[in-house]
């Protein structure tokens, strides 16, 4: 029997004072776009804004359904988006952050699972690791380095049979 270890290195800011122009940029686009999330049945809005390699930011947020998982989260409405107007286009930089109105957020909001693996698949599709900030209404501000770095023993294509 042997172990291995899978780890992230995470750098966690004090608060937003720290971050650096551009992310403070993309903070302020990823609240913005969370204050326009459709959020009728969880009432808990995500804001994602990401910057892609040409240097267009696109934002996204989620949006829900009565049939709940017929909805989406902010970050996989931004990536598919960014991915339909601007396909191959690498993404440098994810910002997410979220909106509770029943108590304030005092802690970042990580991705889901769901949307850890849709992004990976996009961070390998374009060949540079996607920087992930994460914050909340108010406190930390955490950074991870890739998506990768946050989905340890990942699926991916490398795993399926290869076409002719
Ligand atoms: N949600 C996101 O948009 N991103 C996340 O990373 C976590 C959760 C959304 C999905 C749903 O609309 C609401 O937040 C509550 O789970």
């Amino acid at each position: 029997m042997k172990k291995f270890q899978t780890k992230a290195t995470i750098i966690v800011y004090e608060n937003e004072s720290e971050l650096s122009a551009e992310d403070r940029r993309l903070l302020a686009l990823s609240r913005e776009a969370a204050t326009r999330a459709y959020a009728a049945y969880s009432h808990f809005q995500v804001g994602a804004a990401l910057l892609l390699e040409n240097g267009e930011i696109v934002t996204g947020n989620n949006q829900e359904n009565s049939a709940y998982p017929s909805g989406l989260c902010a970050e996989r409405t931004a990536a598919f988006y960014a991915s339909s107007r601007f396909p191959g286009v690498a993404f440098k930089k994810l910002f997410i952050s979220a909106i509770n109105p029943k108590a304030v957020l005092a802690r970042p909001i990580p991705p889901c699972g769901a949307c850890r693996q849709s992004l990976l698949e996009y961070e390998q599709r374009n060949g540079q690791p996607i920087i992930v900030l994460m914050a909340g209404q108010q406190g930390e501000i955490w950074q991870a380095p890739s998506i990768e770095s946050l989905v340890p023993l990942s699926f991916s294509d490398d795993f399926l049979p290869a076409t002719e």
